[in-house]
């Protein structure tokens, strides 16, 4: 799957007003991220955030955990260049690294995230991502991801409605169904079964659904 929008800045440059009026409750989605890390990370843990660009968790986590330090790694230098301008007020506790989580320190980290990006990877490139997010962290400490699923199988119909909400004004229901078809033939997506049978095998323990908006799924696992 190929993530070249990333690279152009002109496709990218309203990432941060975009984004969060297209994924249902991604403020929350940020809030709850901060709690489920913190039930494990220490008040001066650091954290790790794979595919950190446009800098929108790195900003809310930040905010809301002082004593936090992060590592961003992103391979688009144009969405790391948004995260650098949305971050810019803690920028002393955040560094961050062009390139995938292979170019990421070993750490230990205390936790990490990895939102909105696991569905750009096929199976094989994820399940490889996820196993190099493990091998940085504490043991104990909390993953979480949250991306476009195929909930039963059923992708397009739960990609129209994403697409719908997206839309914000008017409907568009053909508009919308063909977005989701090309969504659905673009992107490598899994049912929420394959998700969690996923973040197992890359050595993951307890994996737990804890948001769910149309095709968006997320979940908190912990580093075995
Ligand atoms: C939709 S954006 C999500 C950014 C941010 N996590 C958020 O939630 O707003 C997807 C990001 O994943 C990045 N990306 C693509 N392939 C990646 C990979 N293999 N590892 C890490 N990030 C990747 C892209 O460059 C892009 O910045």
């Amino acid at each position: 799957m190929s993530t070249a929008p990333f690279s152009d800045p002109a496709a990218v440059a309203s990432y941060t007003q975009d984004t969060p009026a297209k994924v249902p409750g991604l403020a929350d989605l940020h809030r709850m991220t901060t709690v489920l890390l913190g039930e494990r990370a220490e008040s001066t843990a650091h954290i790790l955030v794979v595919g950190a660009g446009g800098g929108l968790e790195l900003q809310a986590m930040a905010e809301a955990r002082p004593g936090w330090r992060f590592t961003g790694v992103d391979p688009s230098p144009a969405m790391l260049d948004i995260a650098r301008r949305t971050t810019a007020a803690h920028a002393a506790r955040i560094a961050l690294l062009e390139g995938t989580v292979d170019d990421a320190p070993a750490g230990p980290f205390g936790g990490a995230t990895c939102l909105l990006v696991l569905h750009f990877l096929d199976r094989g490139e994820r399940l490889r991502s996820l196993r190099e997010i493990r091998r940085r962290l504490t043991p104990g400490a909390a993953l979480v991801t949250a991306h476009h699923t195929a909930p039963d199988g059923e992708a397009e119909r739960w990609l129209t409605r994403s697409a719908a909400f997206a839309r914000r004004v008017g409907t568009d229901p053909s508009r919308d169904a063909a977005s989701a078809k090309a969504m659905a033939e673009r992107l490598p997506l899994l049912s929420p079964a394959e998700e969690e049978a996923l973040l197992r095998e890359a050595g993951f323990c307890a994996p737990a659904l804890f948001y769910a908006a149309f095709s968006f799924r997320g979940w908190v696992a912990y580093a075995g």
